[in-house]
């Protein structure tokens, strides 16, 4: 497994590109199965998260072609089986995504049921039950979710709580079921409008997306005609990349991003000191030097502050000037950073779901590895403003989502290198 090696000290000045929302992706690409026709897929990231999804349209038999530019181009008119693995779904839980697409348009999937995963428990029950109240027929059998439907019929969902996944299954399910489904408690984080546009282009009639009611009035066939998707910028990796500029008192401009998703996550990093600059495509973070003061904050759907930015946050505020409070309120297991860092010096408390920093001037460098996507990154964070070298070990969470994280991060100033074993 490769490894990060991390020198503290620098603070991070220069530009940065943004890649295409793996969280968009996901969607997108098992989305491309409703198509009656090949159909392509622009700003793609490059990321093991992709990497596997595209392994697993290309077991079920989809023809998959991807150019130097991260085109790729879908033709799921050959598709000849209508299962996800447990191989593929254990290594990456949005394998899920692929259950909806296939009942609504071939009638069958077999999907393994995710397991739990280091940031909690992460059931699919919501997804289920939608599906089987648009008339699916679901049976879970030797670790399998098997779904029949003949023709899925339009109904009203009110989901229990808001869930990403569980959104976007139903939306694509709803697509092509016979009359409207109305998905009341929707989540409205723009990755699901993003999926919502990428259907609509396709022939989809989806209103809604953005609120938390989606209506979907269902059509008999979806069909790309040769238009190509462009996928949105990813505001978790923008994210990141600002705190980054933040914790090590330096100026970071980003390209190819949008500001107007990332309110939540600006507003707390101007608290923390940050001057932030935007326009339509572009962010810049300047912190003249300083030591960010401490931000408290509270994760909840969006457009809240999302669970996918506090590890990050944690980071930030160890070194602070002042003491925050961080309480998750999506996952309940989401603080498998803290004892890392602790590692590394920060004076972290956690009780239940909320966690108490006293930030401190520096941190000290130490082996650390993370069980994680966001959680690797926040160690990576805190290394750049660690004294000494932090090796980060299981960085392979890390490439599941962030396109060539060393690279980006050299480009700004800092000192790392990929270490392969
Ligand atoms: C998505 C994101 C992930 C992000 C999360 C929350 C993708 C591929 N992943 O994950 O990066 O951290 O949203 O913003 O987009 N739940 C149930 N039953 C269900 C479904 C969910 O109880 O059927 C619970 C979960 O355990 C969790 C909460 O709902 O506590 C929210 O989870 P959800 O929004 O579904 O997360 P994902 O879609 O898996």
């Amino acid at each position: 497994m490769d490894k990060l090696m991390i020198t503290g000290g620098t603070p991070l000045n220069g530009e940065l590109r943004i890649s295409g929302a793996k969280n968009a992706a996901l969607p997108i690409l098992a989305g491309t199965l409703l198509s009656d026709t090949p159909i392509s897929v622009g700003n793609v990231p490059h990321l093991l998260d992709i990497t596997t999804t595209l392994e697993l349209l290309g077991r079920m038999g989809v023809g998959l072609t991807v150019d130097e530019k991260l085109n790729v181009e879908v033709d799921p008119t050959a598709i000849k089986s209508f299962t996800a693995p447990y191989d593929l779904v254990k290594t990456m839980r949005a394998s899920i995504l692929v259950l909806g697409p296939l009942v609504a348009k071939f009638g069958r999937a077999e999907v393994s049921l995710p397991g739990g995963c280091a940031i909690g428990g992460r059931p699919v029950n919501l997804h289920l039950a939608g599906l089987a109240q648009m008339g699916a027929e679901i049976e879970v059998r030797n670790g399998y979710i098997h779904a029949k439907a003949k023709r899925l019929k339009g109904c009203r969902l009110v989901l229990d709580l808001v869930t990403v996944t569980g959104t976007e299954n139903l939306m694509m399910a709803a697509t092509l079921a016979e009359g409207t489904t109305i998905i009341e408690n929707a989540a409205r984080e723009p990755e699901v409008v993003d999926l919502a546009r990428f259907l609509n282009m396709m022939g989809a009639n989806i209103q809604g997306a953005g609120t938390d009611v989606l209506v979907i009035e269902g059509v008999d066939s979806l069909s790309a005609n040769g238009q190509n998707y462009r996928v949105m910028p990813d505001r978790i990796e923008a994210g990141t990349y600002l705190v980054a500029g933040a914790m090590t008192g330096g100026k970071v401009k980003l390209k190819d991003v949008r500001s107007d998703i990332l309110d939540a996550v600006l507003q707390k990093l101007r608290e923390s000191g940050a001057k932030i600059v935007t326009t339509e495509d572009t962010i810049e973070l300047d912190m003249d030097g300083q030591r960010p003061h401490s931000v408290s904050l509270r994760t909840a759907p969006y457009p809240a502050f999302p669970t996918d930015m506090q590890a990050q946050f944690m980071a930030l505020n160890a070194v602070a000037d002042g003491v925050a409070v961080i309480t998750e309120t999506i996952f309940e297991n989401r603080f498998m950073h803290v004892q890392e860092m602790q590692r590394m010096g920060a004076d972290i408390t956690v009780e239940s779901n909320t966690a108490i920093i006293r930030g401190k001037p520096q941190l000290n460098a130490a082996p650390v590895m993370a069980t994680d996507l966001r959680a690797s990154a926040s160690l990576v964070l805190a290394a750049l403003v660690a004294e000494g070298q932090t090796v980060v070990d299981r960085i392979y969470h890390i490439d599941r989502g962030y396109e060539c994280i060393e690279e980006k991060l050299a480009q700004l100033g800092a000192e790392i290198r990929r270490v392969p074993q």
